[in-house]
């Protein structure tokens, strides 16, 4: 096991995330629905995973792909219904899968009700559960505020009254389709602690919360200033929030998990939110965000495994999810950070480096100590898709920069499940409408179907190492010590039989003397070790390899 048998799941899982949209349609409609997913749960059985993360499914105008919520309790027509969706739970309990949905509480969809009472009347009730404001200036046309949105633009728009002249403005954070609430309002809380319980009590084991750190806002409307506290980021006020979510995931049985979608460049704020009383467990995006260089990924490792461990809580290792470039491409670029800034679409990347590095980067990422995530797509060494026309985009992200960022819709694109030709298996024989998102011809050596059995495939390297991980004690929670190692190699044990190195130099390096080896991320030379590659290693003692 993963985990030892007295470690809650959370703690050492291999967590999966489906992209709803994007896994398998089982309609025909081009987009992918429940009924998909529950098609192909065995996929995600033979991978070995533990659970399974769903990007948001609920009722939605997708403004944002299904992040701007109008209904919390319940499944947006295009997914299915909320009966398949607790099918969906029991099917994936049945077959050992614990079942993760994303919540998203910052914002709402502008077609929410709460939101479209509000803006019926300047005197609703309703305004109070949002952030309006009055305008800067003598008519108010000034935004109250010069806050940039994360996906690019302005974080106000401004109303229209009922009889026509132009009204208060209103923050979104996001998108304008996503009106931000207000957490200060009591009615906030208690509508969404009894969402939570909803879900819960349809046996869910456990809670993404979207934009974490972003729910509690300062109410005197500061301006963004580089030396002064961020108004909307991490407020200490958002910890009350989960401190009550945490009594209410303790209350029921069994394990059940909040997890957060934290970014934060300080990993001392970023551990507040593990504290024993808060979250289980949050996204590391400093190590999604790493260089592929030895130094870097060190220090990275070591700075995760050092915040975490005065509170008790795991780490995570995450590589990619729906909102970041893919790491294939990451990797296969001179310079293979990610940072929304510089997604770098457009610049040269090598991707048989990019796919090595991916490989070797899965074993490095599913034999740290915590949690893993693996993103659809990610087993099947999936690459950016970088050429979507232009009219074919959909990311507000893309749109509101003018087309100056490329958004998110390269790593959305549908995966490949079989046959030499898009769909790829994606929908079924005689779909009425072509994928949401073209993917590429060449995604036809990808495929699922491609890949089983072929032991060199992406495919099959997850499948073992997953295997490997649930069989050795060692791997998943718990600790692990370095090992002396040639310049530019990661080496580390888990267990006085589990040794992983990976080799970042430029050179081939000597593979321990007497180590059994378990699996290797890409074809080995003799007894050496060549760049960009890994191995997990069974060793009788200490057994690095030897030093230059
Ligand atoms: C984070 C989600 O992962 C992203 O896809 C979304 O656009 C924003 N939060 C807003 O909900």
């Amino acid at each position: 096991m993963s985990t030892t048998d007295s470690s809650p799941w959370w703690r050492g899982a291999v967590i999966y995330q489906v992209y709803p949209r994007s896994f398998a349609d089982d309609n025909g409609d081009g987009v992918g629905d429940i009924a998909g997913i529950r098609s192909r749960l065995d996929h995600l059985s033979a991978l070995g995973v533990d659970a399974i993360w769903f990007s948001p499914w609920y009722p939605s105008p997708m403004a944002d792909a299904g992040y701007d919520v109008s209904d919390y309790r319940d499944i947006d027509p295009v997914f299915g219904t909320l009966r398949e969706a607790e099918e969906l739970i029991g099917e994936a309990h049945a077959k050992g899968l614990r079942v993760i949905i994303d919540l998203v509480p910052n914002h709402c969809s502008d077609a929410h009700p709460w939101f479209q009472a509000a803006l019926a009347s300047p005197d609703a009730p309703e305004r109070e559960l949002f952030w309006f404001r009055p305008g800067r200036g003598p008519d108010g046309a000034g935004k109250p505020t010069d806050w940039v949105s994360p996906l690019n633009g302005d974080t106000w728009t401004r109303t229209t009254n009922p009889d026509g002249t132009p009204g208060e403005w209103y923050l979104h954070l996001f998108a304008p389709q996503q009106p931000d609430f207000n957490w200060d309002h009591p009615r906030v809380r208690a509508e969404f602690e009894d969402i939570l319980r909803f879900w819960l009590d349809r046996g869910v084991d456990g809670i993404r919360i979207d934009s974490a750190a972003m729910l509690a806002k300062d109410p005197t409307l500061p301006e963004m200033s580089p030396d002064g506290p961020n108004p909307f980021v991490d407020l200490d006020a958002v910890h009350d929030i989960y401190r009550s979510w945490r009594r209410i995931t303790d209350s029921y049985p069994g394990e059940r998990a909040l997890i957060g979608e934290v970014w934060l460049p300080d990993q001392q704020r970023f551990a507040n939110y593990l504290r024993p009383d808060e979250l289980h467990a949050a996204f590391n995006f400093d190590f999604l965000g790493c260089a592929w260089d030895p130094a870097a990924l060190r220090a990275c490792i070591d700075a995760t495994l050092a915040a975490h461990a005065p509170i008790g809580a795991p780490a995570t290792w995450v590589l990619s999810n729906h909102d970041v470039t893919r790491h294939v491409t990451r990797y296969g670029r001179e310079d293979t950070t990610f940072s929304f800034a510089a997604k770098r679409e457009g610049v040269p990347s090598d991707l048989e480096l990019g796919t090595r590095r991916a490989r070797a980067a899965a074993l490095l990422s599913l034999s740290l100590p915590g949690a893993a995530y693996v993103y659809q797509g990610e087993e099947l060494g999936l690459w950016e898709v970088e050429d979507i026309p232009h009219e074919l985009r959909q990311d507000p992200m893309y749109h509101r920069s003018g087309g100056v960022d490329p958004g998110r819709d390269g790593c959305r694109v549908p995966i490949p499940w079989s046959g030499e030709t898009p769909p790829f298996g994606f929908s079924p024989d005689g779909a009425t409408s072509a994928p949401w998102l073209p993917q590429p011809a060449d995604w036809k050596d990808r495929t699922v179907r491609a890949q089983t059995g072929d032991e060199r495939s992406m495919l099959e390297l997850y499948r073992e190492a997953i295997r490997i991980r649930r069989a050795e004690p060692g791997l998943g929670d718990g600790t692990m010590t370095w090992l002396p190692a040639p310049n530019g190699v990661l080496a580390y044990r888990r267990s006085p039989a589990f040794t992983c190195l990976v080799n970042l130099s430029t050179g081939p390096v000597p593979l321990p003397p007497h180590a059994e080896r378990l699996l290797a991320s890409g074809p080995l030379e003799d007894d050496l070790l060549p760049p960009d590659t890994a191995v997990w290693l069974r060793t009788a003692g200490p057994a690095g390899p030897e030093t230059a």
